[in-house]
């Protein structure tokens, strides 16, 4: 191939592209208020403003004279009703809310947003909004010097975006995924911008290829669509976790997983055989490792026909996954888009019977080769089709499955594009597009039918689904893992800010192959890689055909103590992980976070891509290289705990760690709490126990709550849940606890205690207004307490 080769720099091949040929939409000639906005009719095209709440600003270009306000699917929040104040000069218009202030300076159209006080947020200023003639759209903005940049839904390189150009176009990459390799699987047209601590967020509400460029000039960025209209929102902010909350307000939360969706998942492709997958299981009790999932990926499927089983390889699914979920092990199986062609298969049958696949304008259907070969692929714009297919999931619900795992949804053909052809038509309810214009929602869409079929069958029961693809707002069904990486040590490096990332971008439930897929791995790598898995929000080990097999015992004892051990880890944190899945589905905010979010006035966290946070308080520096065994940590403000060691680091500073191949650097922060059960088999247990080891400290105080629930049932949605106010104030020689529940349901715990860590002689312990005595145990003084 001769990109692969020095042709790639020929000097005829590199000519700038020049974007000066874009028209401005020129000055503003009259101002209407509309649709409970206000509409700006400029010289070449009208720009609406829309108050979806007093701290976020939707900003939609329209052709002249058009006036489409049509979201995308990924958009669910209704406008509030705001309280806008206008002012109207002869050089601007100043419209305010409780939050911002949006100043628009009229000839030529340039859009500001400001704080109320009057700091600047987001500005433009010699170049604004403007488009081209073969619809590509485009808007840009001020960059300021402190300017930082972080989102962009699954991309890879480091955390700090900045300098970069990313396009957004759904693509299924297997070549190996480098620091430059863009577009991935995923598109999230969104980012948030940090300046000096205030933080604000763009999201381009734009299905077709859309990119941003972070990189070509020094004093502006920019952001453009290669078709459809330029429709934005501003966030306001003002912290970046603000900002969070404001873009997954109008793209959505995710729904609360089963709990067995947040243990151990143990996948291969494939794991070809009934007996296969029942002599992982059992090796798996035999070693006393936890584990929650087993996937089966194509190879259980007739010839790669989805909704069907092959009859050789997996006789009898229906007991197969009985017994497995008798030992609380559940099946997760591949579904993929593309149809089998075969006039004898049901499903290609009443898809085309039901004209439910995609067809050109023409009328012919349009077919693509993916793993079955010749397919047809459904048009899940329509919720016609949606339905069809979320009802066809009664195969799987009615053998006991609960949870699916969609792949090759970007669409992936395998041809030159990697996709459909774009010329393809969406039927879109009615309202026909292209599939260049509307390529990007095919992974949601995909998504948004199975969720919702699998939550009609499963009755009351929480589906669980794992996409690879998607786009803004697929939070709202799936949990995303980071495609095809390899067993490289340089891609376990990379994981941890393309999950920060996705985290930032709303997506909280992530985490890549553990262990790496294509490739072979090895011990220390899949030893290092699990101690890390064990924090990520989506933790599965995941290998190709034709690699070495790496389940946690492949590659001798001394590796298999060590990733069992941190399996095990895993499940005891799992009180922890479930709060902070919470908080994502409550306020939106990621598991997984990188410093910045938590100190977004500490300059040494912006790029900060080799360390993370879970929650709060928790601190991981992971190894990732062979055969180290010490590494720099930053800490910062506050005093951090080692996990292990109880060795304390005074933050604000970098401190050298040690740590054996058996050894996570993780670090609590003093004067916190965090949640841990006793060591369990499965996330789900009739014996639950609470422990709330609190990390004492002199002064300071602290509030947290956690929360718990059946974990796998909706009922959380209607209250019946736990949620347990915890707060700790350290002052005077005394720890002060108080702790109650602020939900009705009752505690499910048959033992709760709190763990008091490096108490201080002399320090008292009061839990709710008691003083405690307790029991001394190895990690710190124990206290039983009945709440
Ligand atoms: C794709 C997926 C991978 C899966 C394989 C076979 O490459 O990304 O996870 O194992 O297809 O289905």
């Amino acid at each position: 191939m001769l990109e692969d080769t020095s042709f790639a720099i020929h000097p005829g091949q590199n000519q700038a592209i020049e974007n000066d040929s874009y028209r401005d939409v020129g000055t503003v000639q009259s101002i209407q208020r509309r649709d409970g906005g206000l509409t700006f009719i400029c010289d070449a095209a009208d720009i609406h403003l829309q108050f979806y709440r007093s701290d976020i600003v939707r900003v939609v270009m329209n052709q002249k004279g058009v006036s489409d306000l049509e979201s995308t699917p990924a958009v669910v929040a209704a406008v509030e009703s705001v309280n806008v104040g206008v002012e109207e000069t002869e050089k601007k218009v100043v419209v305010k809310t409780d939050h911002l202030v949006v100043s628009v300076s009229k000839k030529p159209f340039r859009l500001s947003v400001l704080t109320p006080e009057g700091q600047d947020i987001m500005s433009e200023k010699d170049k604004g909004i403007g488009f081209k003639e073969n619809g590509e759209v485009i808007c840009y903005k001020k960059m300021e010097p402190e300017d930082r940049f972080y989102g962009f839904g699954e991309k890879s390189g480091f955390l700090d975006k900045r300098g970069e150009y990313y396009t957004m176009w759904n693509t299924d990459v297997y070549a190996p995924h480098n620091p430059e390799t863009d577009p991935l699987y995923q598109s999230i047209p969104y980012f948030m911008a940090l300046r000096n601590g205030r933080a604000y967020g763009i999201f381009l509400d734009n299905p077709s290829k859309t990119t941003f460029d972070m990189k070509t000039e020094q004093e502006v960025y920019s952001f453009k669509g290669d078709s459809g209209k330029l429709d934005y929102y501003v966030f306001a902010g003002e912290g970046p976790k603000e900002v969070i909350e404001q873009y997954t307000h109008i793209t959505g939360r995710m729904p609360l997983p089963p709990k067995w969706a947040i243990g151990y998942h143990q996948s291969r492709y494939s794991y070809e055989s009934e007996e296969e997958v029942r002599a992982l299981a059992n090796t798996f009790k035999e070693k006393g490792i936890p584990l929650d999932v087993i996937y089966l990926d194509i190879h259980y499927m007739n010839e790669y026909r989805v909704f069907t089983f092959d009859k050789d390889r997996f006789p009898n699914p229906k007991k197969l996954v009985q017994d497995l979920k008798e030992e609380g092990i559940r099946i997760v199986p591949i579904v993929d888009p593309g149809v089998k062609k075969d006039p004898e298969y049901s499903t290609y049958q009443e898809g085309v019977r039901n004209d439910h696949f995609c067809k050109y304008l023409e009328g012919d259907l349009y077919f693509g080769e993916v793993w079955p070969g010749t397919s047809a692929f459904p048009d899940f714009t329509d919720e016609r089709t949606q339905k069809w297919w979320g009802d066809m999931h009664q195969f799987y619900t009615e053998l006991g499955i609960e949870g699916i795992w969609n792949d090759m949804n970007e669409p992936a053909v395998f041809n030159e594009t990697k996709t459909m052809d774009t010329s393809v038509i969406h039927n879109n309810n009615g309202d026909p597009k292209t599939h260049r214009q509307l390529h990007n929602l095919y992974g949601l869409l995909m998504g948004k039918a199975t969720y919702e079929g699998m939550e009609r069958n499963l009755n009351g029961k929480r589906p669980f689904l794992l996409t690879r693809a998607g786009f803004a707002g697929v939070q709202r069904y799936a949990s995303v893992w980071t495609g095809d990486n390899r067993s490289f040590w340089e891609h376990l490096q990379m994981s941890l800010p393309m999950c920060m990332n996705l985290g930032l971008s709303g997506v909280a439930f992530t985490g890549p192959d553990v262990g790496g897929f294509a490739h072979d791995s090895n011990g220390e790598l899949l030893a290092r890689w699990t101690q890390v898995g064990a924090f990520t929000p989506y933790f599965r080990n995941h290998s190709a055909i034709g690699t070495l097999y790496q389940e946690p015992w492949q590659f001798g004892e001394k590796y298999e103590a060590i990733i069992k051990r941190y399996i095990e880890l895993r499940y005891e944190w799992l009180p922890q992980l479930y709060s902070l899945f919470h908080e994502a589905h409550s306020k939106g905010l990621p598991i997984m976070r990188p410093l910045m979010l938590e100190y977004p006035r500490d300059a040494k966290t912006y790029a900060l891509h080799d360390q993370f946070m879970i929650g709060d308080n928790t601190l991981i520096a992971p190894i990732m290289q062979p055969e180290v065994t010490d590494r720099a940590v930053y800490f910062p403000e506050g005093e951090w705990v080692d996990y292990f060691s109880g060795k304390v680091y005074e933050g604000g500073t970098t401190h050298l760690v040690h740590a054996e191949l058996d050894t996570l650097p993780l670090f609590i922060k003093k004067g916190t709490v965090i949640a841990q059960s006793p060591l369990q088999q499965r996330a789900i247990t009739d014996e639950k126990e609470l422990e709330l080891h609190v990390y004492a400290h002199i002064n300071g105080s602290y509030n947290t709550s956690f929360y718990d629930d059946d974990g796998e049932t909706t009922g959380y949605l209607s209250g019946e849940s736990v949620k347990l106010h915890v707060s700790i104030q350290c002052k005077d020689h005394q720890i002060a606890i108080s702790c109650h529940n602020e939900m009705e349901w009752p505690l499910p715990y048959k033992k709760c205690s709190f763990i008091i860590h490096g108490l201080e002689e002399g320090q008292e312990v009061w839990v709710n207004k008691e003083r405690q005595s307790g029991v001394w145990t190895e990690r710190g003084l124990r206290v039983e307490v009945t709440i």
